[in-house]
């Protein structure tokens, strides 16, 4: 196993060369499978073709899952039931369903509301896995200045904020103020997010996987934040831009 390092190739046959219980954290952003072509070997015919595929990276994922690790699988609105079924079927631990809220919503059919959120499920092995509290600063602090009773008792304030929820704000990387975050790969994620996960669902030194590495953002990120990652893309453009990034990221 070749740690800090992307794959170029099939992830389903990376993983089959990963041992067991090797990643703490498995970070997938697949495709899905809502025409997005990604180039040779990542399209699907039709829907039981993908659901095919995915129980068959899914079930390598599982395997490779440390006892106390964390899988995040990034869907869509209309065919998250597909893997969050699998997902249970295949014994995954449920933890939640995260809806990634943002601003800038899309449109892709006309006649029905624009989509403003991707659903991003957490699964695991056990409900001890790592979990380190995600804390937001509070909504007003003017009433912080102020004695707060609850129940009859002092209530004292967080000093890092209240516990975050299941709703997580952030912003798409579309307009001018991500242009120097942004690279060319059509369904990148931001580092906000990304980040998150990796601080607060691994700790320094874990392992990282990411099975769909695309621009190497969930790579960078577990980089930057002192864990160890394992990738592979199987588009040679899209890995192109990932090697080149973990590189420069690697010179500073
Ligand atoms: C949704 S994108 C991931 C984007 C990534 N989260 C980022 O921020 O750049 C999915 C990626 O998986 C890659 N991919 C699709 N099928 C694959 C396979 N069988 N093996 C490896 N990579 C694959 C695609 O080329 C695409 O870059």
């Amino acid at each position: 196993m070749i740690e800090n390092h992307i794959h170029f190739g099939d992830t389903i046959e990376f993983m089959k060369t990963l041992p067991d219980k090797c990643a703490n954290l498995i970070i997938a952003d697949p495709p899905y499978n809502i025409d997005k072509d990604f180039g040779p070997g990542t399209i699907f015919t039709d829907n039981d073709t993908w659901i095919a595929w995915s129980r068959n990276w899914l079930n390598e994922a599982k395997r490779v899952l440390h006892p106390k690790g964390n899988i995040f699988v990034y869907a869509i609105h209309n065919n998250v039931c597909y893997l969050q079924c699998l997902m249970l079927e295949m014994g995954f631990e449920y933890r939640r369903q995260i809806i990634w809220y943002y601003e800038n919503g899309w449109s892709k059919y006309k006649n029905g509301p624009a989509c403003h959120y991707e659903p991003l499920l957490w699964f695991s092995k056990s409900t001890t896995s790592t979990y380190i509290t995600i804390r937001e600063p509070y909504k007003s602090t003017e009433r912080l200045k102020h004695k707060i009773t609850k129940n009859g008792k002092i209530w004292t304030p967080h000093p890092e904020g209240k516990q975050a929820g299941d709703v997580w704000h952030f912003p798409t990387l579309s307009g001018r103020r991500f242009a120097k975050e942004r690279l060319e790969h059509p369904t990148q994620k931001p580092l906000s997010i990304t980040n998150r996960i990796v601080a607060h669902f691994s700790n320094v030194g874990d392992v990282v996987l990411v099975p769909f590495a695309g621009s190497g953002t969930e790579c960078f990120a577990a980089s930057q934040l002192g864990r160890r990652y394992l990738g592979a893309e199987i588009n040679p453009a899209y890995y192109a831009i990932a090697v080149k990034r973990l590189d420069e990221s690697m010179a500073k």
